[in-house]
């Protein structure tokens, strides 16, 4: 009840300063056992009814956090507090990068959306490796991690597999599943890697690493055209992809009807998250899962605010979901609220 107006104070700051302060509050109140009792018990929603084993794993309910939130694994525990069933870290890269320059991620609070170009801002993957190792050994967590991997801005995409293979290694034992990210459209040239003889080559590469069978997903664009996704349903009947995760953000603003044009010129470049791309990503899951014919499990990501998204989502094909935007403009009790509503169609 409280967070409309903690978001308001929140929205006074520039997005990443905002995203920052709240995340160090988290922490503080993390490191506080009362407060951390208090906050678990009011955002953690618990129904064995909506544990779900999808790839092998089990999940204690099926809303996870995005890939790009967490991206240097610093906050797990915070958000385990929250009550998230899944939490994906990254996109993580060989090398630490800093990204694009800033300002880089702009709100458009009127149609509940975001607009990012953070081009894969990260530590590096030594560095997160190190960070989740620590993690593990002193907290006996069963908090589900994804490791999201990508190429360094420098690596050409001829020998992008490297980089996906570095990130493996350094990440297996660490994480519980990984999600091959080729579709942010904030790394120039990334989203060519879409096309089936790159996408074939970085997966097998990484199966023939793959000794211990850990999940490899693959998260896809929504602006992909149906051939491309025919493409990649015909690539999982060839080669071992564990699942897909359906979609990461828009370079299309035509559902932004909104947007007058000097803002939208003033934001440029960018993936578009929220609302506004609910409706397309729930199309490209649904055409996926329709394709795939439920051979292998997708999770939804795209533009969901409530139970009635997610529920939607389910309905059109999705295993799991995972909400971004959605927390920015709900606040905490997302998850609460999701979980309690698929709780009552159950
Ligand atoms: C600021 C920001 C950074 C993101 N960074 C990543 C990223 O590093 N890797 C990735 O796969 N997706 C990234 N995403 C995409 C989200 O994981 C998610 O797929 C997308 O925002 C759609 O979900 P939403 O509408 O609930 O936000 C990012 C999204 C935002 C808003």
């Amino acid at each position: 009840m409280l967070y409309p107006l903690l978001r308001n104070t929140l929205f006074i700051l520039p997005p990443e300063t905002a995203h920052q302060v709240s995340m160090k509050g988290l922490q503080l109140a993390h490191s506080i056992p009362f407060v951390k009792n208090q906050l678990a018990k009011n955002f953690q929603y618990k129904d064995t009814n909506l544990a779900k084993n999808c790839f092998g794993l089990h999940f204690p309910n099926p809303v996870g956090l995005g890939a790009g939130f967490d991206k240097n694994a610093s906050y797990l525990n915070e958000l385990e507090m929250l009550g998230f069933g899944f939490v994906e870290i990254g996109t993580v890269t060989p090398k630490p990068q800093a990204g694009n320059s800033i300002p880089r991620l702009f709100r458009i609070p009127d149609q509940k959306a975001l607009i990012n170009r953070m081009g894969f801002n990260n530590d590096g993957v030594e560095m997160i490796a190190r960070r989740l190792n620590e993690r593990k050994s002193k907290n006996k967590s069963s908090l589900i991690v994804g490791g999201n991997i990508g190429k360094n801005k420098v690596t050409e995409n001829k020998d992008a597999w490297i980089d996906y293979c570095t990130n493996f290694k350094a990440l297996e034992n660490v994480v519980d599943y990984f999600v091959v990210n080729v579709s942010s459209p904030n790394t120039p040239g990334l989203r060519e890697l879409q096309e089936k003889e790159a996408l074939r080559k970085i997966f097998t590469e990484l199966q023939n690493l793959n000794k211990n069978n850990k999940p490899l997903l693959l998260k896809i664009a929504p602006d992909l055209e149906t051939s491309a996704l025919d493409d990649i349903i015909a690539l999982t009947t060839e080669i071992k992809i564990d699942g897909l995760v359906a979609t990461n953000t828009s370079l299309d603003r035509s559902s932004l009807k909104g947007l007058n044009i000097e803002r939208a010129i003033k934001i440029g470049a960018g993936g578009l998250s929220g609302l506004p791309l609910l409706e397309k990503s729930t199309e490209i899951l649904n055409y996926l899962h329709q394709g795939i014919g439920g051979r292998i499990p997708i999770i939804a990501s795209g533009g969901i605010f409530n139970g009635a998204d997610a529920q939607a989502k389910i309905n059109a094909g999705a295993s799991l979901v995972q909400i971004w935007t959605g927390f920015i403009y709900e606040g905490p009790s997302i998850v609460k609220n999701i979980c309690q509503s698929l709780s009552a169609n159950k």
